[in-house]
C-alpha cells in the first residue's frame, strides 16, 4: 500500500473512534455499505448494533397487527425493541385469514356466518399461495413452518370459456398448435426472412414443430397432447375427438384462461404453510409475544412529537396486555398499562380505551383507513394515503364430503379458469384422497367481487353453485356441506382486497419515508401489492430505515 493511501476498514475505523457508531454508520452509508445500500439483503437489527454507544432500544407503537405490522414487530424485537401492537379487530392477521369448524366471519352491514367445517377441513380465506422467490418463504424456513406444494398449474383442471369446459391440456395444445402452425407457416413462405437468418429459420422450425407438436407439412392436425376420453394402458386410449378449426380454436376465447398463470409471481410451482396460510401469523404471534398485543383497539389519533409520537385509541381488549390508560386521563407521559383490568371470573374486560407514548410509530393500517385517522403529519400525507384505490376481492369456500374431484375428475390441485364472474376454482393441493375437502367456489375481484360482496351468503353461495356446476354437474350443487364466504370490502378494518396505485408516484414514494416519527409499512407500499411478501419486505424496509435512526441518533 503507497504511503498515506486509506483502506476503506482504516477510514471507517478511524471515523468509529473520532465520532462514535453513528458516524460510523453514516459514513458507511455514504460508502455504500450500509444496509440500505446493499439491494435487497435486509440484516435484521441487533441488540449488539446498541453496544458501542451504550444505547438502548426505542420503544415503538405498531399500528395493525397484520403481516406487516407482526413481522416488523418480529424483527425489532430481535434487538430487544420494546414494541406495542393496536389491532382494531378482535383477531390478528389481517388478511391472512383461515377459517376452521367453529370459527365466526362477521362482516360489515351484513350476517355473521358460523364455519361449519369438519375436522381437519380450512379455507384460507386471504392469501393462499406463495412463489418460491418470495420472502414470505424465507420466514417459514426461519419460523420453523412446514410447506407443501400449492398446485398453481394443472393440465389436468378444466377451462370455461364462452359456455364450453374443457381440460386446460386441450385448450392449450389446440391454441398453441394452431399459433405454432401460423408462425411455422409463415415462417417457411419467406415471410419472416427480413428478421431471420437461415439458421433462425431453422432454429424456430424446429422449435414451432415442438411447441405445436406439427405434422409433417407443419400442420397443427391436433395431438395426443389435447388427452384421451380414455387414457392409454393395455390399448392405446381413445384420444379426444380431433381440434376444431382454427376459427373454432379462436373462437373458444380461452387466451386469458391458459395464460393466466404465466406471471413471474404465479409460475408454478408455488407453496403453502402445511395446515393453514395462518401457520405464519401463529409463529409470528409466538415469536412477538402475545401480551404486547391489544385487540380491539382502534387507533382515534395519530400525533407526531419532537421527541416521540402518541397514539390514542377506544376499546382495546387484551388477548394481551391491557386496556391501558383511560383516554380521558390527563396528558404526560402515559404508558399503555400492562396490569390489564379483568372482568370477575378472570375474562379480560374490554378496554375503555387509552393512550400510548412511544419514540416512534409504525402505521401498517390500509392506507384509505389510516387516512380517517386524525393525526398532524400533514394534509400532503393525508392526500397520499388518498391516493391509491381499493380494490374488492372476495372468495367462497365450499366443503364436500367426498372429493369427488379426485374420484372422477382427477383433479389433484390445481385453478379451472373461467370466463365466468366466479373466475377461478381452486382444487385443494393437500389432503388428497381424504374423506373431505374444500374447493374454492370463486375468487373474484373488482365488479365480480362487489356484485357477489353485495350479495347475502346465501345467494353468494347459491350463485357460485349455480356457476360451478356450468363445470362439474349437479354433484357440484347438490353435494355441498358447508360454505363460507368473504367479501374483504365488508372486513371492518380492512376494507378491501388490496389496493392499486393509479400510479407509483410521489404519494407512494412520500408514505415509503417516515413523516416524522411515523413510519409506514404495508403490501400497499411496495411492487408486490396482495403479497404477504410485500407486506413482509414493507416491514423489513420500515425498520431497517428506524433502527438506522435510532442508532444514528446522538
Ligand atoms: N396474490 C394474489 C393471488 O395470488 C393476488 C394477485 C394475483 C397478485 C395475481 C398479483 C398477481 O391471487
Amino acid at each position: 500500500m503507497e504511503a498515506g493511501a486509506l483502506t476503506r476498514r482504516g477510514l471507517l475505523v478511524g471515523i468509529g473512534a473520532a465520532g462514535g457508531a453513528g458516524a460510523m454508520y453514516a459514513a458507511m452509508g455514504a460508502l455504500g455499505l450500509a444496509p440500505d445500500a446493499q439491494d435487497k439483503k435486509f440484516t435484521p437489527p441487533r441488540s449488539g448494533d446498541f453496544t458501542l454507544r451504550g444505547k438502548g432500544a426505542a420503544k415503538v407503537v405498531i399500528l395493525g397487527a397484520g403481516v406487516a405490522g407482526l413481522t416488523a414487530a418480529y424483527e425489532l424485537g430481535k434487538a430487544g425493541y420494546d414494541c406495542t401492537l393496536l389491532e382494531a379487530g378482535p383477531r390478528v392477521g389481517g388478511r391472512n385469514l383461515t377459517l376452521r369448524g367453529g370459527d365466526r366471519l362477521t362482516e360489515l352491514n351484513g350476517p355473521a356466518q358460523d364455519v361449519k367445517f369438519g375436522e381437519g377441513v380450512y379455507f384460507n380465506a386471504g392469501p393462499g399461495r406463495i412463489a418460491p422467490w418470495m420472502v414470505a418463504l424465507d420466514y417459514c424456513r426461519e419460523l420453523g413452518i412446514p410447506i407443501e406444494t400449492f398446485v398453481n398449474n394443472n393440465a389436468q383442471a378444466y377451462v370455461h370459456t364462452n359456455g364450453r369446459t374443457m381440460r386446460a391440456r386441450t385448450a392449450r395444445a389446440d391454441m398453441y398448435g394452431y399459433v405454432a402452425e401460423l408462425l411455422a407457416k409463415a415462417t417457411n413462405l419467406g415471410a419472416l426472412d427480413r428478421r431471420l437468418t437461415r439458421d433462425d429459420r431453422d432454429r424456430l422450425l424446429e422449435f414451432l414443430r415442438r411447441f405445436g407438436d406439427l405434422g409433417p407439412r407443419l400442420d397443427y392436425e391436433g395431438s395426443e397432447r389435447r388427452g384421451f376420453t380414455k387414457f392409454p394402458a393395455l390399448d392405446g386410449g381413445l384420444p379426444i375427438p380431433a381440434p376444431g378449426s382454427l376459427h373454432q380454436v379462436l373462437a373458444a376465447g380461452t387466451g386469458r384462461a391458459i395464460t393466466n398463470d404465466f406471471g413471474y409471481d404465479q409460475a408454478t410451482p408455488m407453496f403453502q404453510p402445511v395446515g393453514g396460510m395462518d401457520a405464519i401469523v401463529t409463529r409470528l404471534v409466538e415469536a412477538v409475544g402475545k401480551d404486547r398485543i391489544k385487540t380491539g383497539a382502534k387507533v382515534t389519533q395519530i400525533t407526531n412529537l419532537a421527541d416521540g409520537v402518541e397514539i390514542t385509541w377506544t376499546g382495546g381488549h387484551l388477548g394481551s396486555g391491557s386496556g391501558g390508560q383511560p383516554a380521558s386521563g390527563s396528558g404526560g407521559q402515559s404508558q399503555s398499562g400492562s396490569e390489564g383490568r379483568s372482568a370477575p371470573g378472570g375474562q379480560p374486560a374490554p378496554g375503555s380505551g387509552g393512550r400510548i407514548k412511544a419514540d416512534y410509530c409504525i402505521a401498517t393500517l390500509p392506507p384509505h383507513l389510516l387516512a380517517k385517522i386524525p393525526h398532524n403529519l400533514g394534509a400532503e400525507v393525508t392526500a397520499a394515503l388518498r391516493t391509491p384505490v381499493p380494490v374488492a376481492a372476495g372468495k367462497i369456500g365450499l366443503e364436500y364430503g367426498t372429493r369427488w374431484w379426485e374420484l372422477e375428475d382427477k383433479i389433484y390441485g390445481g385453478v379451472t379458469e373461467t370466463d365466468l364472474d366466479i373466475t377461478h376454482i381452486w382444487y385443494p393441493s393437500h389432503d388428497y384422497h381424504a374423506q373431505r375437502g374444500l374447493v374454492v367456489g370463486y375468487y373474484n375481484t373488482d365488479e365480480n367481487a362487489e356484485l357477489y360482496g353485495a350479495l347475502t351468503p346465501e345467494d353468494r353461495r347459491r350463485r357460485a353453485l349455480t356457476q360451478g356446476k356450468k363445470i362439474h354437474g349437479d354433484r357440484y350443487r347438490n353435494d355441498v356441506l358447508s360454505s363460507v364466504s368473504i367479501a374483504w370490502e365488508r372486513q371492518e378494518h380492512i376494507q378491501g382486497g388490496w389496493v392499486r396505485w393509479p400510479a407509483f408516484d410521489s404519494s407512494f414514494t412520500l408514505l415509503q419515508r417516515p413523516s416524522g416519527r411515523v413510519y409506514f409499512a404495508g403490501d400497499w407500499l411496495t411492487h408486490l401489492i396482495a403479497w404477504q411478501a410485500g407486506a413482509m419486505e414493507s416491514a423489513r424496509g420500515a425498520v431497517t430505515q428506524l433502527h438506522q435512526r435510532v442508532v444514528r441518533s446522538p
